[in-house]
């Protein structure tokens, strides 16, 4: 039996490297050579094509080369009885608080506006918030929201989460549900966006929940490009009622070459690398999941496809 291994982001050669590392007798296909499909018992993938995991009849498998699953739910014909696993791993979670922490940082201290002072040759000490008075806000309270939750908490910040359901991290705010939202909205000066992409997120970074953000707030989206109505932002921040952007992640990508966020004096562009999945660090969870599947028991970090994550 055969693991096929499909994405045009990941490198295929480092994947088999480290998988072979710990399972020798691994039979390693890069799709599209799939040889025979009945041969197939595991998909690791990143943006499969719709339609194709459906054509592997012994297909027990599909494992996402990243957190989000969102372009492998959004197959219609996706197997419905095969498990869908997704990458909880420490090394991708410690990547994205750091991301998230240096977008949050630069900021809080201000730094977007001494490198403006810098260019125009201007020496002045501008006023600088308090820690504890600087409320952080994260959508998303999952694996990567609590760890950078817990990590702005011990530097000192002012921390607010929002989630589905309640949630309980010492030293944290929560806030849930729609009826969360607008209390959530109005005390954050920093929002970061760590939701996953479901029909219920799709856009929520809008108008209306920019407009609820104080004048003069920030926004740091490392989620999903689909979360955020891009023109919105762009008024949001022509019209000064937002004072910064930092984006990881856009509707289309690469980001178009004539893209307004390029040029954008308040907008920081960085192109989709706030956690990227190590193979080496994340090989052993694959391989545990595909012995499990092998004996018939349920693989760990399962996706909810009902719940869209
Ligand atoms: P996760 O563990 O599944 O956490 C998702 C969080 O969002 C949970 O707290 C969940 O609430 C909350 N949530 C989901 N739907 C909601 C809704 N409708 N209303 C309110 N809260 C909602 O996910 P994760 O591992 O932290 O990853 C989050 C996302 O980060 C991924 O889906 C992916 O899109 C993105 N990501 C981006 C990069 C990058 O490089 N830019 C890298 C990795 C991941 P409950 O706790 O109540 O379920
Ligand atoms: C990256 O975007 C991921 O979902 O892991």
């Amino acid at each position: 039996m055969a693991l096929l291994f499909k994405s045009h982001l990941d490198d295929p050669e480092a994947w088999r490297r480290a998988l072979l590392a710990l399972e020798p007798d691994l039979d390693f296909r890069v799709w599209p050579e799939t040889g025979a499909r009945d041969e197939i018992e595991a998909a690791l993938v990143w943006a499969p094509e719709p339609g194709d995991l459906a054509r592997y009849p012994n297909l027990r498998l599909i494992a996402s080369l990243g957190a989000g699953v969102d372009n492998i739910l959004s197959d219609p014909d996706l197997p419905a009885e095969v498990p869908i696993t997704r990458i909880i791993d420490p090394d991708l979670t410690r990547q994205m608080s750091e991301y998230a922490l240096t977008q949050i940082l630069r900021f809080h201290r201000r730094m977007d506006d001494y490198e403006r002072q810098q260019r125009a040759g201007v020496w002045r000490v501008l006023a600088q918030p308090l820690t504890a008075e600087r409320r952080v806000g994260i959508l998303g309270l999952g694996v990567l929201g609590s760890d950078l939750a817990r990590k702005l908490a011990a530097l000192g910040f002012d921390v607010a989460g929002w989630s589905r359901t309640p949630k309980e991290i010492e030293g944290i705010t929560g806030f849930t549900g729609e009826e969360g939202l607008e209390g959530f909205l109005t005390g954050t000066e920093i929002l970061v966006c760590l939701l996953p992409l479901t029909p219920e997120t799709e856009g929520i970074l809008d108008k209306d929940l920019l407009a609820a953000l104080p004048e003069g707030a920030y926004l740091v989206n490392c989620a999903r490009g689909e979360h955020l109505i891009e023109k919105d932002l762009v008024a949001a921040l022509d019209e000064g009622r937002l004072a910064g952007a930092a984006l990881d992640v856009y509707r289309a990508e690469p980001l178009a070459p004539d893209h307004p966020f390029w040029a954008h004096p308040k907008v920081i562009v960085t192109p989709h690398c706030a956690s990227v999945t190590t193979p080496a660090s994340s090989a052993p969870q694959f391989l545990d999941n595909l012995k499990r599947a092998r004996a018939g028991r349920a693989p760990s970090n399962l996706v909810d496809p009902s719940r869209g994550y």
